[in-house]
């Protein structure tokens, strides 16, 4: 197999490494490159933030079915100072690779190359592969090499970091799996509001409702995670349960009838004679019991809303009013009058969530009635404790 070794910082990876490796990987025609993070790089000591096992998370997180790139964490265990001799000498005995190993450099490094320790033995083990960082053009280099005319991509992880740390957008310079990392350790002193909620998870969830609904269902479900986030922000509660809220709750909408009846019976609040009829109103119950169960969302903000959000429940709280809100009002939905869209002109206290909720019930209800379906138990009760409650 023939390889190559790309060594960095790695702090942290962004897209420009990976658009580099793949350049290299299509014009000299290796199987691998081997990515190497260094411990600490000799050109590089006081970077701060991303401690090693950050730095070997975000690109494990970064590269997810590719064979043609490798993770070697050589350097990270031999601590100190990384010398490139000493890895390429360890990886050329571990993986035996056929010919001389590609060694990637950046032509911001390797005007310095022959400075580095052991410059000749690190030409006579390697074949150094000369790739642009810079905008310089054409460099002259004292030692055999081959020169790869790439385009530039001007990102670097000093940038990532220095966008990071002012508020500036940077979630588009690295790949999606290094940034859930960056968000959940608040790595690079990111600011953001707290929440018990991990970005990864939400990223999970996401990703298991695109496998499992349908188009249709997954753009609405996506619709009502960006309402529900919103409203969230808007009321004051947390904008991640929202989204969390918002991409799951439909997720019990592809089971079959048993499997509805099953789930739901888990929850011990009974089937009513409505449910019997109609089982896929039941979509929500199984959905929470399913992402309890199968998918390990403990969060019970974020069930109770899942499970209310089909009929709508007197025991709601107020996760689980929004989520109800978005799900009946969001961009995708027809028929729905713009002006409850616009929640910016409400207050943002408690009395104006419920206000808004029982707006949507009312006008969800008249339209079942208008259609002359089923109202469940569940809504009726809650329609009466709205009435008695004069928010209507
Ligand atoms: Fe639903
Ligand atoms: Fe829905």
């Amino acid at each position: 197999m023939r390889l190559a070794i790309l060594g960095g910082s790695f702090n942290p990876v962004h897209i420009g490494h990976l658009f580099l490796a793949d350049a290299v990987l299509s014009a000299f025609g290796y199987d691998r490159i081997i990515l190497v993070p260094a411990f600490q790089s000799p050109f590089k000591q006081g970077a701060t933030g991303g401690s090693p096992q950050d730095r070997l998370d975000m690109l494990a997180a970064s590269i997810p079915g590719d064979p043609r790139l490798g993770i070697d964490n050589c350097e990270i265990k031999r601590e100190g100072v990384s010398y490139t001799i000493d890895t390429i000498a360890d990886i050329t005995r571990r993986y035996r690779p056929t010919g001389k190993p590609g060694l990637i450099l950046g032509d911001d490094l390797s005007k310095d190359f022959p400075k580095w320790k052991s410059a000749d033995e690190i030409t006579a083990q390697a074949d150094i592969i000369i790739v642009r960082r810079l905008l310089s053009g054409d460099g002259d280099y004292p030692y055999p090499n081959s020169q790869l005319k790439n385009e530039v991509m001007e990102v670097s992880s000093a940038l990532v970091r220095e966008r990071i740390s002012e508020g500036k957008n940077w979630r588009c310079l690295v790949p999606p799996g290094a940034r859930t990392i960056i968000e959940d350790r608040r790595l690079y002193g990111l600011q953001e509001a707290g929440s018990a909620i991990t970005q990864a998870l939400i990223v999970e969830m996401e990703e298991a409702a695109r496998r499992v609904l349908n188009s249709a269902r997954f753009h609405h479900s996506r619709n009502t995670a960006l309402l529900a986030s919103d409203l969230c922000r808007h009321f004051g509660l947390d904008p991640k349960a929202g989204y969390l809220a918002g991409i799951s709750h439909d997720m019990g909408k592809p089971l079959d009838e048993d499997e509805l009846l099953r789930l739901s019976k888990a929850d011990g609040e009974g089937i009513s004679k409505l449910e019997q009829k109609k089982p896929n109103l039941l979509h929500g119950r199984a959905g929470a019991v399913l992402l309890k169960e199968h998918y390990g969302i403990r969060n019970q903000d974020v069930l109770d809303a899942v499970k209310y959000h089909t009929t709508g429940n007197a025991a709601m709280g107020l996760l689980a009013k929004v989520l109800y809100i978005a799900d009946k009002i969001e961009i995708s939905r027809e028929g729905v009058d713009p002006a409850l869209r616009d929640f910016s002109a409400c207050g943002g206290t408690e009395q104006d969530l419920d206000r808004l909720f029982g707006t949507v019930l009312n006008e969800t209800v008249a339209w079942l009635r208008s259609r002359e379906m089923d109202i469940s138990e569940g809504t009726l009760r809650l329609l009466d404790l709205i009435e008695k409650r004069g928010l209507r």
